[in-house]
């Protein structure tokens, strides 16, 4: 029996679809790539915006007529909107067969098996929590050379346009006793850059007996060597303490590329936002950690037009993007999300024009510097990690350099994917580089 797994959202939802996978085939079932080809779809959903949602409620509506001609074609909604939406989402979509919540997933494979017995549809969204731990089979991941790892799960905090605490619950953290084998089985199977992953990754531990924090993780996962690159994704300001920011300075190996969202500039949206700092604040925790490492770049991600949004909140915004000198920005139009603060006591009241409009200035700005940064390496060898095939085709191959930028190669093939090749930049675009490698050797 072959399944299919979609998935949208988070790098969380990534590794999640992995995990589903991974407990799939060690079930007996087989991956396709075709959803025609296989008798059972697993779409792994986000809920953070509500296109995001749009473009499951339609994907499973074009699906309908298909199950009217094939009854034994099993559906399965997992992640936040089956967590958001519970019963609710078969009452509206009645040929979805599974859904199945965030914390319930270590069991999909039964529940499969149950719904092809009774022939009847099964919701599991946390009230009887089956749990979402899978033993990982280090082999079923996607690239070879990099992996993602789950450090911490749920959110604790009380951002106020956020859905995620909703839908994920609260912040459980996995032991650093359990998350080491898992590293190193990855490194002994190839893999020389982890990611560590949590919705407030650098919030790790707090929850756990003895000194266990993101800063002790990294420096345990720093001892072994063969990983050349360790990144972790997503930090909220307020955890980046001073042992965090000396330990990542100590340890080179550890990315110098932040994911440190600021969402507004200003003072007043922080506030409504509920996101427990300032402008100010943010500002120091940058300027801390850029006087222990000089060169560390930032990225962030910005909500336009939320509630209450005025002009000048939104210059604060831009002057915030300039002042850091992010090198990425990811820009999001806010929307109202259900179970949410925000949309119980608030008014959408920015018009749809004004956040294209901010979106797109927001945009622009980043643009522009990430340009002038991407020019300033013109020349520069550089460390590439060889990902795979370039997502534009011609041939190419692309990978990233420990700044996470991305740089498109000539003249390599599978046999280079996983390797780390001295690379000469020669053309610097808005959002990636092209380069030619040097040397005919790999870095060591
Ligand atoms: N509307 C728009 N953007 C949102 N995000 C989270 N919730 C919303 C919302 N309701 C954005 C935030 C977050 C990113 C993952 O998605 O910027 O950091
Ligand atoms: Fe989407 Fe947030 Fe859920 Fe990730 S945790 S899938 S971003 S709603």
């Amino acid at each position: 029996m072959k399944f299919h797994l979609r998935s949208y959202g988070c790098q969380m939802n990534r590794l999640d679809s992995e995990l589903v996978a991974s407990k799939l085939v060690q079930a007996g079932y087989e991956p396709c790539e075709e959803e025609s080809e296989a008798g059972i779809l697993l779409f792994n959903t986000c809920s953070v915006r509500d296109h995001a949602e749009n473009r499951v409620w339609s994907k499973l509506g074009a699906l309908r007529a298909r199950k009217e001609k094939e009854p034994d074609l099993l559906i399965g909604v997992l992640g936040c909107m089956a967590q958001e939406h519970k019963i609710y989402l078969r009452t509206r979509m009645p040929h979805v067969d599974l859904v199945c919540g965030t914390m319930d997933f270590g069991k999909v494979d039964e529940y499969i098996a149950e719904i092809r017995e009774k022939r009847q549809g099964l919701v599991q969204t946390g009230d009887l929590a089956s749990g979402d731990e899978v033993v990982r089979d280090v082999r079923l991941r996607p690239n070879r050379a990099q992996a993602y790892v789950n450090i911490i799960r749920g959110c604790n905090m009380p951002c106020t346009y956020c859905i995620v605490p909703a839908t994920r619950g609260l912040e459980v953290s996995r032991p650093i006793a359990e998350i080491l084998p898992e590293v190193e089985s990855l490194v002994e199977d190839g893999v020389t850059e982890v990611t560590l992953l949590g919705q407030t990754v650098n919030a790790y531990g707090h929850d756990l007996p003895g000194k266990q924090n993101l800063a002790r993780l990294l420096r345990e996962l720093h001892a072994l060597p063969p990983l050349r690159r360790i990144q972790f994704i997503t930090s909220h300001p307020n955890f980046l303490t001073r042992e965090l920011m000396e330990t990542m300075s100590e340890l080179p190996r550890v990315s110098r590329y932040f994911h440190l969202p600021a969402q507004s500039g200003s003072n007043a949206v922080l506030q409504r936002m509920k996101r427990l700092y300032t402008r100010e604040k943010y500002l120091a925790r940058i300027r801390d950690l850029r006087d222990l490492i000089p060169d560390m770049e930032f990225a962030s991600d910005w909500i336009v037009g939320y509630p209450g949004e005025t002009e000048e909140d939104h210059e604060l915004s831009k002057s915030l993007l300039e002042e850091v000198e992010f090198s990425q920005s990811y820009v999001f139009k806010y929307s109202p999300r259900p179970l949410t603060v925000a949309d119980d006591y608030f008014e959408d009241d920015v018009s749809e024009e004004t956040k294209a409009r901010r979106n797109q200035e927001l945009l622009e700005l980043q643009g522009r510097i990430s340009r002038e940064k991407n020019r300033a390496l013109l020349g520069e060898v550089v460390e590439v990690l060889v990902e795979g095939p370039s997502k534009k085709g011609e041939g190419r191959y692309q990978g990233r350099t420990r700044r996470n930028r991305i740089v498109h190669m000539d003249g390599l093939g599978t046999a280079q994917v996983g390797s780390y090749l001295p690379v000469r930049i020669d053309e610097a675009m808005h959002h990636s580089l092209v380069g030619t490698p040097v040397g005919a050797h790999e870095l060591e």
